[in-house]
């Protein structure tokens, strides 16, 4: 009888520590099934001495009864916690939005610069980032003496192919394929073996115009430069013309921009270069250079983007970490 009371004891300490369904069907097996240990007890009053009989049947059924009263109010218990929703929907909370991801920042700024030039009348071209030397250099009368030339300098396919280094290459396909008046601006990838720092990478972006037709100017070169540099930076933006050399236009100037830091101090940044399209180039491509006249530049993209957004170093821009993108 002992036995039994210590069965009770056990049984409803045991119950305590249940806290699930599962908890309560290992319970119930163990205690209260056909041989759980209460039930057993049942079963085993005949092998009392018949006149403890009673006493130990009355035990046995108290121990039976207090059980499965504790067992069932558990149960019922556990069943209806499970029943409520485990998390309240706040309906007046904002929603989730679904992260959908959006376009690269040079991406965002080539259309933004195709958007700016596509106002001012231009039309858009695009060409092959693995080019032959005609077009990358002899057309644009960049001769075999030029430092540009150097193989090291390039990255090359074989003899006579390698990857654009400028996306000038497109001015001379443009000129090849269509007769001015031509006003367009060309988007692209360009690539140089320079070794990688916090300004350079071995492939970057260039944005590259050009205008072709009877009576175009030097004026007309400067207003449009001048409209671009307004229209993207912001109408306070100085910006100046520095002569200089390029094989493919003459006279030739480099583009500077005065960039004002927080702390105030001035500098002046090469931002690209232009000028007018030299006739030797037009020659190169069959178009009347003692009739018509042109302007060009080229621009680099990554430079546009960092300055206007204040990015100090270009590797930011394609080690794609989505804590830096995302800002954009
Ligand atoms: N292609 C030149 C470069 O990569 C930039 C350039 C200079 C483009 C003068 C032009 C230009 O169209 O007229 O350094």
């Amino acid at each position: 009888m002992e036995r039994f009371e210590k069965i009770g004891e056990s049984a409803l300490a045991e119950l305590k520590k249940v806290a699930d369904k599962a908890g309560l069907e290992e319970f119930r097996i163990k205690y209260l099934g056909r041989k759980g240990e209460v039930t057993q007890m049942l079963s085993q009053i005949g092998q009392f001495a018949a006149e403890q009989r009673r006493d130990a049947g009355q035990l046995a059924n108290k121990v039976k009864k207090e059980v499965t009263a504790a067992f069932e109010q558990l149960k019922s218990s556990i069943e209806s916690q499970r029943a409520k929703p485990k998390e309240l929907v706040d309906v007046t909370l904002p929603g989730k939005s679904p992260n959908i991801g959006r376009p690269h920042i040079i991406t965002q700024t080539v259309n933004e610069l195709l958007e700016i030039f596509g106002r001012m009348g231009f039309t858009v071209a695009y060409g092959p980032e693995v080019e032959n030397e005609w077009h990358n250099f002899v057309a644009l009368n960049i001769g075999l003496e030029h430092p540009a030339r150097d193989p090291l300098d390039n990255f090359y396919i074989d003899d006579t192919t390698l990857l654009r280094t400028q996306t000038s290459t497109i001015q001379i396909r443009v000129m090849e394929q269509g007769k001015p008046p031509i006003r367009v601006v060309a988007p692209g990838r360009v690539y140089r073996p320079d070794t990688v720092d916090a300004t350079h990478m071995f492939m970057f972006h260039q944005l590259e115009a050009l205008v072709v037709d009877e009576g175009v100017t030097m004026v007309d070169m400067k207003t449009t430069i001048d409209q671009f540099i307004h229209t993207f930076f912001g109408r306070d933006t100085r910006w100046r013309f520095r002569p200089s050399f390029f094989p493919f236009t003459e006279p030739s100037a480099e583009i500077d921009l005065l960039w004002i830091d927080k702390s105030g101090k001035e500098d002046w940044i090469e931002m690209g270069g232009c000028g007018m399209v030299d006739p030797n180039v037009l020659d190169a491509v069959k178009i009347d250079s003692e009739k018509y006249t042109g302007w060009a530049f080229g621009f680099g993209i990554e430079r546009l983007a960092m300055r206007k957004f204040g990015i100090t170093d270009i590797r930011l821009l394609f080690e794609n970490d989505l804590r830096f993108l995302s800002q954009f």
